[in-house]
């Protein structure tokens, strides 16, 4: 299964690419802008990697993304990260960054969305990945910091598919963003929003009801509420879920513990997802090989995942008949 996991073509919904900071670049970026980080080798900053929930991760990971300076190093940062894609055979990812995070700190919108946006122009034409980019706002700020983010975002919505919401879910609910959502909806972007990743499943009604969202990021929380499931399977929401994310934060103890496989076979419109792959220990072919290793499934139940995330992306409905197409032949092949 493990070969047939590795070459099954994968489409990624839930990246941030803040998260896919690797220790050695982390390092590297530290010495080339002269920043000053709390550790003093690549393996000190690699064991600071145990977490006891989502705040503890979230923590280190925006002290590791003070490192990012020049535009140079969000190309760097992004063009590492497809190059693991290709080596998963991820088609195609829908990729989430947190300019907040970065404008905060002084760093200008367009230094941050001009990097990665490179990268993932020179990815379709090198790698044959093709991608979508997703602004996420941090909800631990107040809406109208988000407010602001949407205004930067303007002379660059040619660059960006959807917007979401993310960050420290306890606390700050959906319903806190609505307007944002509501403006950005009239500006053509597509609404997601983590919800149900550690919040109630009451957030992930609100993240439907009052940001109109086309897909929840995590949303495995919905298992606490019957009807909730009935009502996302019969309008076929897409849920981002991120196997080895959810185990490293302790949303479940073990992956036999995780309900992602369940969900699909209730009939669920769930993905795999690597979440933020530098922190939690894999990529999307790691998280795929944890989940069968603890959820025996059939070759048609591990390519559907990817069949759901086609369905789920972002993409024109040709191009998703196209990477159908390409899965299917893989599948009957296999
Ligand atoms: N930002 C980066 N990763 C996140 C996660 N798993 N949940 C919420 N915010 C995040
Ligand atoms: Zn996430």
């Amino acid at each position: 299964m493990k070969k047939f996991i590795e070459n099954l073509p994968k489409v990624e919904l839930h990246l941030h690419i803040e998260g896919s900071l690797e220790p050695e670049l982390m390092f590297e970026l530290a010495q080339r802008n002269n920043i000053a980080i709390p550790f003093d080798s690549v393996d000190a900053i690699r064991a600071a990697y145990q977490f006891e929930n989502l705040q503890s991760f979230l923590d280190i990971y925006y002290q590791g993304a003070n490192v990012l300076i020049n535009e140079q190093d969000f190309y760097d940062l992004t063009w590492a990260y497809l190059l693991r894609c290709k080596q998963d055979n991820v088609i195609h990812t829908e990729i989430f960054f947190d300019p907040q995070t970065h404008t905060d700190r002084g760093i200008a919108f367009d230094t941050v969305i001009n990097g990665i946006h490179r990268a993932l122009t020179d990815a379709q034409k090198e790698l044959n990945i093709s991608s979508q980019l997703i602004m996420s706002f941090l909800r631990h700020l107040d809406e109208d910091s988000a407010i602001a983010t949407l205004e930067m975002a303007k002379p660059h919505l040619d660059k960006i598919a959807a917007v979401g919401l993310d960050s420290s879910e306890v606390g700050n609910p959906p319903e806190k963003f609505a307007r944002v959502f509501k403006q950005a909806i009239e500006l053509s972007l597509l609404p997601v929003a983590h919800a149900g990743e550690e919040g109630p499943a009451d957030y992930i009604h609100q993240a439907l009801n009052h940001l109109q969202v086309k897909r929840i990021d995590h949303g495995v929380r919905c298992v606490d509420d019957a009807q909730l499931v009935q009502q996302l399977i019969e309008t076929k929401m897409p849920l981002t879920v991120c196997p080895l994310s959810n185990i490293k934060l302790k949303v479940f103890e073990q992956m036999t513990d995780h309900n992602i496989v369940e969900l699909l076979r209730q009939g669920l419109q769930v993905t795999i997802n690597s979440d933020d792959p530098a922190y939690f220990g894999g990529y999307m072919t790691d998280n795929f090989i944890a989940v069968a290793d603890a959820h025996p499934a059939t070759k048609q139940e591990l390519a559907q995942f990817t069949i759901n995330a086609i369905e789920a992306s972002f993409i024109n409905e040709q191009q998703k008949l196209n990477y159908i197409n390409q899965v299917n032949n893989y599948l009957v092949n296999a």
